[in-house]
């Protein structure tokens, strides 16, 4: 199913997907426009964004620009956009109105944003509803961290989530859920897969992690990027960075050996960056409030 060679993934709905994209978390308009451009030029095929992100028209510019330059086509790309959980009380309009912020015919994936118990399930049937009109591709879950409320959802669907986008990185490897939407052929996508915007550092500079880095020749950003697939997971690195963005794509080509996967696995401490207290992260060495780095 998952193809590191071939760098993609074969979805449950049926669908190939790349397993290593750019993330548009925090771009504005036109910085998502020149990322999603500069990835597609230097050979992403995968790119993720959200509604709430405010910048799925620069997205859809950014893309028109590289099919218009003969980069790539359509059906060569893969993008995923989120419904924010405001817009579960009408999934159909919250589709067409994605549909028409990216300029785009059909969406590869399409992911509710944040598990929502009162109406979430009811939404997700919109979008079953939007795969049978051929407006979507494939439907997935996003920050869904208990097994019985993933399997809430799947109680009521008809099409079984192709993929679930957690927090996950080195000290969050999301070893329960991974697991856990195995036995629906549900794949498992890494958001802060470097710790997030302002985060980066710690997991930069973690020991384990960086002698890695130096025994490969690589970056510290890289081995962890290649953690990632490695351990099976799609990765979406964010940046507006063109350095960057090249950077994190060079990452298929190296294996990490058996004894350094074990090395990672025993670094993951079950901390989110997302929903961080200044006591949980001060315990790591080299974390200081954003402030002070100022
Ligand atoms: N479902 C959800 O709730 C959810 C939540 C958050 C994010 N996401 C998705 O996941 C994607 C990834 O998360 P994220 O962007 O928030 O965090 P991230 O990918 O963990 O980290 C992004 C940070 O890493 C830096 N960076 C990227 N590549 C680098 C490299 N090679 N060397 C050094 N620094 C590098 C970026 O800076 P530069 O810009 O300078 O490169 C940025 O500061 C998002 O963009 C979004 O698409 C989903």
């Amino acid at each position: 199913m998952f193809d590191l060679e071939k760098g993609m993934v074969l979805l449950n709905s049926g669908y190939g997907m790349p397993i290593l994209g750019i993330g548009c978390f925090r771009l504005s308009q036109s910085q998502a426009e020149d990322s999603v451009y500069w990835a597609l030029r230097d050979g992403y095929r995968l790119i993720d964004t959200a509604r709430i992100y405010g910048n799925e028209e620069g997205v859809g510019r950014g893309i028109q620009r590289a099919i218009d330059e003969g980069i790539c086509t359509r059906e060569e790309i893969f993008v995923t956009t989120k419904m924010w959980t405001d817009d579960f009380g009408d999934g159909d309009e919250a589709i067409d109105a994605s549909l028409s912020r990216l300029n785009l015919e059909y969406i590869d994936l399409m992911i509710l944003h944040h598990s929502q118990p009162s109406n979430d399930v009811e939404v997700y049937q919109a979008m079953e509803r939007a795969v049978e009109a051929g407006k979507l591709k494939s439907v997935g879950l996003s920050n869904y961290y208990e097994p019985e409320d993933f399997d809430r959802l799947v109680d009521a669907a008809t099409i079984m989530p192709a993929l679930l986008q957690n927090e996950t990185h080195p000290y969050h490897q999301s070893t329960v859920m991974k697991e856990h939407i195995a036995q629906y052929g549900t794949v498992m996508e890494s958001w802060f897969p470097l710790g997030g915007r302002g985060n980066t550092q710690v997991l930069f500079d973690d020991e384990t992690i960086s002698s890695i880095a130096t025994e490969h020749g690589k970056t510290s950003a890289q081995v962890i990027l290649r953690w990632h697939t490695q351990m099976g997971f799609v990765v979406i690195p964010g940046s507006k960075n063109v350095n960057h963005i090249k950077e994190n794509l060079d990452t298929l080509d190296f294996q990490l050996t058996d004894t350094e996967m074990a090395e990672i696995a025993g670094l993951d401490k079950n901390i989110r960056y997302y929903h961080r207290t200044d006591e949980q992260l001060a315990q790591f060495a080299g974390w200081r409030p954003d402030f002070e780095k100022k």
